[in-house]
């Protein structure tokens, strides 16, 4: 079964359960400042399982965009990867454990609806209890007459602590207890395992989990479980490529249909025959194996780039922006390493692009774009890249043990080697980097909040605490100003809400003026002072649009979609948008807005810092 039939059998199978189909929400959580990427499915839902009534109904489903760069170091292997698609299906307040292990033991197994799975591959694992919530006899209970109505022998079930077993985002946010299901790809275990031979079987990759059952009826605070949620909702989460994995009976998922073409046009850009030495031009020096990874890598590293790109971030030095330039710049070196051609990222982002056209219609729009953007940064990294590489060489001579932040900092500001390009470069050679005296350096150097990055990483779930919930409504009243004072073209491109300050990126080629400036700052605390309502309204999708309510165009929403204005009639009101939430009542709960900064961020793209005083 190729990846595009997976994706239509997922959805449809729980679209026919009552589940309404949520498109993916963008890469970049909006209103989410605690983490850089959506993780997970569930991201884009935590109001909702937090007990916000949802606009589409108590049971959801979707496939999920997602980017983790915690394992970067990872990629190349059988199961990692930076971007992944996670198959989803919630239920808020609905149904509950019966169903939802129901309905993803028939999904994988039934052979007239679902995948046709041998239900002898499969193993189960279930929370074995702790001070916070007790054995889950239930779930078990569940996949035992399931087993046992389908004639699968041997024993299945493990209970494992919550280290495995207990399911949440990050410190704060919705959680509980889980079952996970488990494929053995080995085809060895059709007999049943006991739980240490389970556990060694797990650790040898020779069973791969496949799908993770969420029962979340907790909220955790500062890593603290603090009481249950209003509801007893289910969130879960299939890794979409292991299905691939899976279904295509493959040992790993670069050999499934999904990378197929991106592989094809890596292998076309080896480099050119010398015409007069019927030699590479520069060949790889790699073993076969090296070479598979860096292949990978590239593979990777690329697909993560474009979705990224489409999705609006642009290589920088901070935040998601320094993410982007970190893959980009190791696709560069692998590339190189594998004897590619310069500037084969550009043709490899357009199988990428080809690969996911049908699915993402911001992909296929901005192709070019995406190219582009991928050549630019591959260009300018080139200007310094053959300089970098013999400063990195002195410095190694200088010293046989270990590279200094100083140099490190060197190669990074100079030479643009992110210091994780560093770091990796040593450790092919034995050398380790001081990387607190690198990060002294950035600190002393400029204001690149590259630890900022750092942090967000291992952040937890989205803050929705009141201020900035504040500078999310404060966004908006931004947004509507900049309109009036600079024009309609302006629209926005990016936005990041701190407890400190909002940020926003919009479309507009020059600087502000002061002028400007003062006028937008002057139109918003107008509107604060005049303490007009925050106003929230469900509509259908054309008559939203109709409203003239501002909305990314090209984004896919629902049928449905939740309005935000600000002011007393829809009519009237000073600011419309398509928005999830949450926001202040009334503006004047906002106090007083300033504008700390004016800048650009890219070509035609100004970013705004501003305060509530
Ligand atoms: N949210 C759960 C996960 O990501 C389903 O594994």
């Amino acid at each position: 079964m190729n990846s595009k039939e997976i994706r239509q059998k997922y959805l449809s199978f729980f679209e026919k359960r009552g589940h309404a189909v949520l498109p993916s929400t963008s890469l970049v959580p909006e209103n989410d400042p605690s983490v850089l990427f959506n993780t997970a499915g569930m991201q884009p839902l935590v109001p909702y399982l937090l007990g916000e009534k949802h606009p589409l109904g108590t049971r959801l489903c979707s496939i999920q965009k997602c980017v983790r760069t915690i394992d970067l170091d990872d990629v190349g292997d059988n199961t990692h990867a930076t971007f992944f698609e996670m198959m989803g299906n919630w239920s808020l307040g609905d149904y509950f454990k019966k169903e939802s292990i129901n309905w993803s033991f028939e999904l994988l197994t039934s052979k007239e609806e679902g995948f046709g799975i041998d239900p002898s591959r499969l193993y189960v694992t279930c929370f074995e209890g702790d001070k916070n919530a007790p054995k889950d006899e239930e779930s078990a209970g569940i996949w035992r007459e399931i087993f046992d109505k389908h004639g699968v022998k041997g024993n299945r079930i493990f209970f494992l602590p919550a280290e495995n077993n207990w399911w949440s985002a990050g410190d704060n946010g919705p959680c509980g207890a889980d079952t996970e299901i488990f494929y053995d790809i080995s085809g060895l275990h059709t007999d049943g395992l006991s739980h240490e031979e389970y556990l060694e079987a797990d650790e040898k990759q020779e069973v791969v989990e496949i799908w993770n059952n969420v029962f979340m009826e907790f909220e955790k605070k500062d890593g603290e479980i603090i009481g249950k949620l209003a509801n007893k909702n289910v969130d879960t989460g299939a890794g979409f490529e292991r299905f691939c994995l899976v279904l295509n009976g493959k040992s790993n998922f670069y050999d499934t249909d999904i990378f197929e073409e991106i592989f094809a046009k890596i292998d076309a850009q080896h480099a050119e025959l010398n015409p007069s030495t019927a030699q590479l031009q520069s060949p790889s020096t790699l073993s076969e194996k090296e070479a598979l990874r860096a292949k990978r890598i590239v593979a990777d590293h690329v697909r993560t780039s474009v979705m990224l790109i489409s999705d609006g971030v642009t290589p920088s030095n901070t935040d998601q922006g320094y993410i982007l330039r970190r893959l980009l710049r190791r696709a560069v070196r692998f590339a190189d390493n594998l004897g590619l051609k310069k500037g084969s990222l550009f043709w490899i982002a357009d199988a990428v692009v080809n690969t996911y056209a049908d699915i993402y219609e911001n992909v296929a729009r901005q192709r070019e774009t995406i190219k582009i953007t991928i050549d630019n940064e591959e260009q300018k990294f080139r200007n310094t890249l053959s300089h970098g590489l013999k400063e990195f060489d002195r410095i190694v001579k200088k010293d046989s043990k270990s590279i200094s932040g100083k140099d490190a900092f060197v190669l990074f500001s100079t030479y643009g080697f992110p210091v994780e390009m560093t770091i990796e470069m040593a450790g092919e050679i034995g050398l380790q980097v001081d990387k607190d005296a690198f990060e002294e350096e950035m600190k002393k150097h400029q204001d690149l909040s590259r630890s900022g990055a750092g942090q967000k990483f291992k952040g937890g779930m989205g803050d929705t605490s009141d201020i900035s919930i504040k500078y999310h409504t404060a966004t908006h009243l931004l947004h509507q100003a900049l309109r009036e004072v600079l024009g309609t073209h302006v629209s926005q491109k990016g936005s990041n809400i701190t407890a400190e300050r909002l940020r926003f990126d919009f479309a507009h080629t020059a600087k502000m003026t002061d002028d400007e400036k003062e006028r937008v700052e002057e139109i918003v605390n107008k509107r604060i002072e005049e303490a007009l309502p925050v106003n929230v309204v469900e509509l259908p999708i054309e008559e939203a649009e109709k409203t003239g309510a501002l909305h990314f165009f090209g984004e896919k929403y629902g049928d449905k979609v939740t309005l935000y204005y600000i002011g007393n009639t829809i009519e009237e009101a000073f600011s419309k948008e398509f928005c999830g939430g949450p926001h202040v009542k009334n503006t004047s709960e906002l106090g007083h807005f300033k504008i700390q900064k004016e800048e650009a961020v890219s070509a035609g793209v100004r970013r705004i810092k501003a305060v509530l005083e």
